[in-house]
């Protein structure tokens, strides 16, 4: 992990709060647990393109984009919907260097998905973390499937949350899910499988 990134952490003060063993920067930002996760997964399955939904502060995209940049490839589109949020990630990625991994998109996740509709996209995306409102999720799954790659990955936070779930529930084909019994939760499954 680069000392960039862990410098953040500390002058975040990381403790743990609220979610048993986890750790949180915030209560906002995925656990820590889940951004090393992220980070691992994005080294280990190498995506030309990821797509985030709910950039917050930029931590998620921050992790998944260090993997990026030690990748030597792929490349972020992190959505968020509030123009304050969209500044402070901002900062957070210049700070870090990784301006060039990490696009931002100032705009309602949903809406997003359509503005893909009209882009003639070159590459699908190889991985989805989602973690807007939690109302969400599935709506997002819907509406971002056709810009996933046939062996892409959706990773769903917050799963451990009756109203994930029961979204979660009403994806056909479940065979292909991992669910893990994070602080808050966090789900996968693989396009292929669907
Ligand atoms: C849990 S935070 C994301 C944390 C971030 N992924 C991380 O771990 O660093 C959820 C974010 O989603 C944003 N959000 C909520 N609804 C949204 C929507 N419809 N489209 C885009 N962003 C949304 C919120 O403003 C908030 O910043």
């Amino acid at each position: 992990m680069s000392n960039a990134i862990t410098h953040i952490l500390k002058n975040k003060g990381v403790h743990v709060e609220g979610n048993g063993p986890y750790s949180q920067i915030d209560n906002f930002t995925a656990e820590t647990e889940v951004l090393h996760f992220l980070y691992s997964l994005v080294r280990l399955i190498k995506p030309l393109r990821i797509l985030e939904t709910g950039t917050y502060h930029g931590y998620s995209a921050i992790w998944m984009g260090q993997a990026c940049r030690e990748n030597r490839v792929g490349r972020i589109d992190s959505i968020e919907k509030d123009r304050d949020m969209v500044r402070i990630a901002q900062k957070n990625i210049c700070k870090v260097g990784l301006d060039k991994q990490i696009s931002l998109w100032h705009r309602d996740a949903l809406d997003f998905a359509k503005l893909l509709g009209q882009f003639k996209l070159v590459e699908k995306y190889g991985l989805a973390f989602l973690d807007s409102d939690p109302a969400l999720r599935l709506q997002e799954f819907n509406a971002f499937k056709p810009f996933m790659d046939t062996n892409a990955f959706f990773v769903f936070h917050d799963s451990h949350s009756q109203e994930v779930r029961d979204q979660l529930a009403k994806i056909n084909n479940t065979a292909g899910w991992m669910d893990f019994p994070t602080g808050r939760g966090l789900a996968i499954c693989q396009m292929s499988k669907f």
